[in-house]
């Protein structure tokens, strides 16, 4: 897939994290495009993010971080990535934060977790084993009107 940077770009200077979503479900247009960019957007081997139509909640549940709670969210984009490779992270960072600039070029909030979720619940939603782990998720919707208190600690 060719970047887009023409979008991507002034995403970067919009994009904030958001926590809290207003629970509506998205869009069917909304949907199939986050799947299809998800699936597109592969420019590594090793690495890839998955768009999954379901709550994040039970991913996020008693994991407890210095930050806010996610609430609201009905889909999440998980960030996968083989374990034995060299230079995952980089890989992901780079694949996940051009997932991140899509969704906010739909106006669509996210907010990377990489350390307080639940990597095993994460791994069966997604269904990998092996050498693949979940290695951070987005929850990824529309955001409540203006950031909350909760979310301006
Ligand atoms: C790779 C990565 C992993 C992160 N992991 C977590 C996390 O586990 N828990 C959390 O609450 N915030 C986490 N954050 C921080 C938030 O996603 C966000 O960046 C932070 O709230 C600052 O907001 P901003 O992105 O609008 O600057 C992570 C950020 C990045 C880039």
């Amino acid at each position: 897939m060719d970047i887009p940077a023409a979008r991507w770009y002034p995403a970067i200077a919009v994009r904030h994290s958001r926590r809290i979503f207003n629970s509506e479900a998205l869009e069917a247009g909304v949907v199939s495009r986050l799947g299809e960019v998800c699936r597109d957007f592969r420019p590594f081997d090793g690495v890839r993010a998955e768009f999954v139509l379901e709550s994040p909640d039970r991913i996020f549940k008693g994991a407890v971080g210095p930050y806010g709670k996610v609430k609201g969210a009905t889909a999440l984009i998980a960030f996968v990535g083989d374990t034995t490779d060299p230079h995952v992270n980089e890989k992901l960072g780079y694949v996940g934060e051009g997932i991140v600039l899509e969704a906010t070029a739909m106006d669509l909030g996210t907010c990377w977790v990489g350390g307080f979720f639940r990597k095993s619940v994460a791994a069966k939603v997604l269904r990998i084993g092996g050498q693949e782990q979940v290695f951070a998720v987005t929850p990824v919707g529309r955001a409540v009107d203006g950031a909350t208190r909760e979310e301006r600690r």
